[in-house]
């Protein structure tokens, strides 16, 4: 029998612990949808969009996103994965799977669950801005507001706590991707 409390649902996806409901299913719906609106109303009609889910995180909000978003696009992914923070030098994020997708002339969107620190765009916009795309824009489900980006997300969904939060697309131990609604451990 399909359970519905979150205590419930989180228990059932294996969560020996659960603390609270960070966003609820309703709010991530309703939150998504209106990104989605304001990005149609963002671009020029007509325009080509690329958007570029950086994995894996960003699976379930880069769904439910592209479904609003009423204009032509183009769906890839990225995985990126930078190690040590130490230095900001582009070189220091590596990329797992990057697309052969031209960026020439074209809207890029990079769709990016959480920003947190910020060091995985902070590396990786040089990179991207260097393949020449028409414009570069970052859509983020939650922002920690931790630092400053040089590159602000032009969309945000949710100014997060800074707590870990885990479900729709985001982890912990590769776990709770699939939890409907975010929460904390
Ligand atoms: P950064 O610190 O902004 O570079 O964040 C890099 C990545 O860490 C994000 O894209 C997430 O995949 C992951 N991450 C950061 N904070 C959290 C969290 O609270 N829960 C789950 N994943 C997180
Ligand atoms: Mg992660």
């Amino acid at each position: 029998m399909r359970v519905t409390s979150p205590e419930g649902v989180a228990r059932r996806l294996g969560a020996e612990t659960f603390g609270r409901v960070v966003f609820s299913e309703e709010e991530l719906a309703a939150r998504t949808r209106a990104m989605g609106d304001a990005i149609t109303e963002h671009y020029p009609p007509g325009e080509k969009l690329l958007v570029l889910g950086l994995l894996k995180g960003s699976f379930i909000f880069l769904a439910d996103l592209v479904r609003t978003i009423q204009l032509p696009l183009q769906v890839d992914f990225l995985v990126a994965s930078s190690y040590g923070d130490d230095t900001v030098s582009s070189g220091n994020v590596r990329l797992l799977y990057d697309p052969d997708t031209s960026f020439e002339g074209r809207h890029v969107l990079i769709v990016e669950d959480i920003i947190d620190s910020g060091n995985t765009l902070r590396k990786l916009v040089p990179v991207l801005e260097s393949r020449g795309p028409r414009s570069l824009e970052i859509c983020a489900l939650l922002h920690k507001r931790l630092s400053k980006m040089e590159l602000e997300a032009r969309w945000v969904g949710f100014d997060c706590p800074d707590e870990f939060v885990v479900g729709y697309g985001l982890d912990h131990a590769e776990n709770f991707r699939h939890l409907p609604f975010i929460g904390s451990l």
